[in-house]
């Protein structure tokens, strides 16, 4: 296909998928924290940090109107899963509108994750990826969510959360240990990659370590 012709096909999907995007953001601020979703640079680094490509069960927690999900079934095993939960309804009837067997399409609150896995019948996940703002919610929110991921999550296993404030550093680092950062500057604004790894009980933990 003509790579022009093909560029200017997607031009008014990307920037309908924006506009909504923008417009949710009018209605949840808070919630939403972000105006427009993540650039492809920063969601590149973020499968990559989670290596999803290694995963058997992934968790996504505010996939938003779907490109973080996109990517991640993208580079997904063909015989992964991948439960993708999102609590804005609008936001949630998009993503279930994604064709792929892999996905597991979820309208709820990232708080009920334990719950919602067994729902689902799935295992414990390798890697949960999250773009829910930390910043903006409640600190016993917020606490709840990382004692969630931190109890479903295999040991060894990937938590990757993206985000423009040290917030979900702070509440993690406690229950997850020491965490790795890396600065995505391709993104408005630019964001955090802040990536944990579940010990495996034996007390070994990650330096704190700061990377471009
Ligand atoms: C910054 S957007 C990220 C969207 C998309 N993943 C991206 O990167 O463009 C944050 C998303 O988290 C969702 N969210 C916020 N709190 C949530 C919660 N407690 N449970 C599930 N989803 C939540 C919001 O509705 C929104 O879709």
């Amino acid at each position: 296909m003509n790579l022009r012709k093909a560029n200017s096909n997607m031009l008014p999907k990307v920037m309908n998928g924006c506009l909504f995007f923008f417009q949710e953001f009018l209605k949840h601020p808070f919630q939403i924290g972000s105006v427009i979703p993540s650039s492809q640079a920063l969601i590149r680094r973020v499968v990559e940090t989670a290596r999803v490509n290694e995963a058997n069960t992934i968790v996504e927690l505010g996939p938003g109107t779907g490109c973080t999900t996109k990517a991640i079934l993208e580079h997904m095993k063909p015989d992964a899963r991948l439960l993708s939960i999102e609590i804005n309804p609008n936001f949630y009837s998009i993503i279930s509108q994604i064709s792929d067997e892999r996905l597991i399409a979820h309208l709820g609150d990232a708080r009920k994750l334990k719950a919602i896995l067994n729902e689902h019948n799935l295992d414990a996940p390798e890697a949960v990826i999250s773009g829910i703002p930390f910043s903006t919610m409640s600190d016993e929110c917020g606490s709840q969510i990382i004692k969630a991921i931190h109890e479903v999550l295999v040991p060894g296993g990937r938590f990757v959360a993206y985000q423009l404030s040290k917030k979900v550093i702070d509440l993690c680092s406690p229950v997850m240990g020491q965490e790795k950062v890396q600065l995505e500057f391709f993104n408005i604004p630019p964001m955090r990659v802040c990536y944990w790894e579940k010990g495996n009980g034996n007390g070994t933990g990650h330096k704190r370590h700061y990377c471009a």
